[in-house]
């Protein structure tokens, strides 16, 4: 068998012990199908003592793992310690230019910085791959490069917060809150070290903006993406859509919008009510799911395990073994499927001319005349509501709930409604819109 493919690994956290498990227990399969081992030769992380249940004497240690990239015993890096910026930034610049490979799981990064860590991999010809980035174990980056890489991707969408994911559909199984739940995805290793990056929605939109990238051979353009998180929603609205036949997922959509003329990138991340009949629907979990419309192949759906230490390894090991088998990363080594020099600069849609239908949740006051007011607005904006309901009664000076189904229109029409409502002493807050997800 041919030498081994030696690698540093920086980051030791859920991922990287899952790492180093996997290449452990499925050593001699990996070298099989890698055509040679794959070894770890040093490790680094923040604190060298601490118990991560698996044995890492073997290994050499560095204090400074940007040290990792000089060391002439390493092929590929593999970056698993996080953020978008700092340490794992000036890791992947210093691998790429020591003539090392990249392999990370960092989405924060390739949303910010993939652009310029691709082109610098495609001059210095070494690979830099980013399976685990997205959607943990599925193969996503790999299907739309490879298996679907004649079609022209018409849209792309899906489910790609496992945390999310999680806490939606445990609190619609248990009809336990929100807080409770997340402590739950935290314990079982899913959420960011920031859970706030999951709950606002932030994870999802850095995935979003990889894979539209891939897809669509656009410019990564993470700042663009509308971003909608979960923290708004509550049992009340959960109960709502169920009876109207709906669960509620985070959905991010992206597509090449042509609407006046000329091609525009439109990127989302919303809440979105997602008809019991529609396969995203049964996604439950921290599972993920991107179906991706390409004009030959039809519908795709790719779906698995989005989080975890198993699910994120086993993408991690794939683009490993990709670069054993001598795979820079596509033709001419294009990390995003198109060399960095082709990817075309798409200036962000606008949304207000979308169609769709809207689930809007207000909190109003309990008192005669607020339903008025609020449907006045939506007929002074041209929306059409498909049915309305108001929960329970209110005590003495209390808010009650008042949510709504509107016809399909332009979502202009429901901003400026809330744009009329905006001050309305009839209101309790913010009031809550989610698209329902369409065919
Ligand atoms: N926090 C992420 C999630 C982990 O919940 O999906 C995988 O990227």
């Amino acid at each position: 068998m041919a030498e081994p493919l030696n690698i540093a690994l920086a980051g030791l956290g859920t991922v990287g012990a899952g790492v180093i498990r996997l290449l452990d227990a499925n050593a001699a399969l990996v070298a099989r199908r890698a055509g040679r081992p794959i070894r770890i030769t040093a490790i680094s992380a923040r604190d060298r003592t601490k118990d991560r249940g698996v044995d890492i004497s073997g290994y050499a240690w560095e204090d400074d793992m940007t040290a990792m990239a000089a060391r002439p015993d390493v092929d590929v890096v593999v970056e698993l310690v996080g953020g978008a910026d700092g340490p794992a930034l000036t890791l992947a610049r210093n691998a790429i230019l020591h003539g090392k490979s990249l392999v990370t799981a960092n989405k924060a990064m390739i949303a910010h910085h993939g652009l310029e860590l691709a082109e610098a991999s495609e001059k210095a010809r070494v690979a830099l791959k980013f399976e685990a980035a997205v959607a943990g174990g599925i193969p996503v980056i790999k299907g739309l490069r490879e298996g679907a890489a004649a079609n022209r991707i018409e849209r792309l969408y899906g489910i790609l917060n496992g945390t999310c994911n999680f806490i939606l559909s445990t609190m619609e199984d248990t009809g336990r809150d929100f807080a409770d739940v997340l402590a739950e995805a935290q314990a079982k290793g899913y959420a960011e070290a920031d859970p706030s990056f999951d709950v606002e929605g932030t994870d999802a939109a850095h995935k979003l903006a990889i894979l539209s990238a891939i897809a669509f051979g656009t410019r990564t353009d993470f700042a663009s993406v509308e971003t909608a998180g979960i923290t708004a929603i509550t049992a009340a609205d959960i109960a709502q859509a169920d009876a109207l036949g709906y669960v509620i997922r985070l959905i991010g959509i992206a597509e090449v919008d042509d609407h006046g003329g000329m091609p525009r990138l439109f990127q989302r991340v919303q809440p979105h009510l997602v008809p019991f009949d529609h396969p995203l629907a049964h996604v439950d979990g921290a599972t993920n799911a991107v179906v991706a419309e390409g004009n030959f192949s039809g519908r795709l759906l790719f779906q698995g395990a989005g989080a975890g230490d198993g699910p994120t390894a086993s993408a991690v090991v794939a683009d490993l073994i990709d670069i054993a088998r001598g795979d820079l990363g596509g033709e001419a080594g294009a990390p995003f499927s198109i060399q960095v020099a082709e990817m075309e600069e798409m200036a962000p849609a606008a949304s207000g001319h979308r169609l769709g239908r809207a689930y809007i949740r207000f909190l109003v006051a309990d008192r005669p005349g607020v339903l008025a007011e609020i449907t006045a607005a939506m007929r002074d904006a041209g929306v059409s509501i498909e049915s309305l309901i108001q929960k329970g009664r209110a005590e003495e000076g209390g808010t009650v709930m008042v949510a709504m189904v509107t016809h399909e229109g332009p979502e202009a029409r429901v901003t400026e409604a809330l744009r009329l409502l905006d001050g309305s002493d009839a209101l309790a807050g913010r009031p809550l819109v989610m698209q329902l997800l369409g065919e």
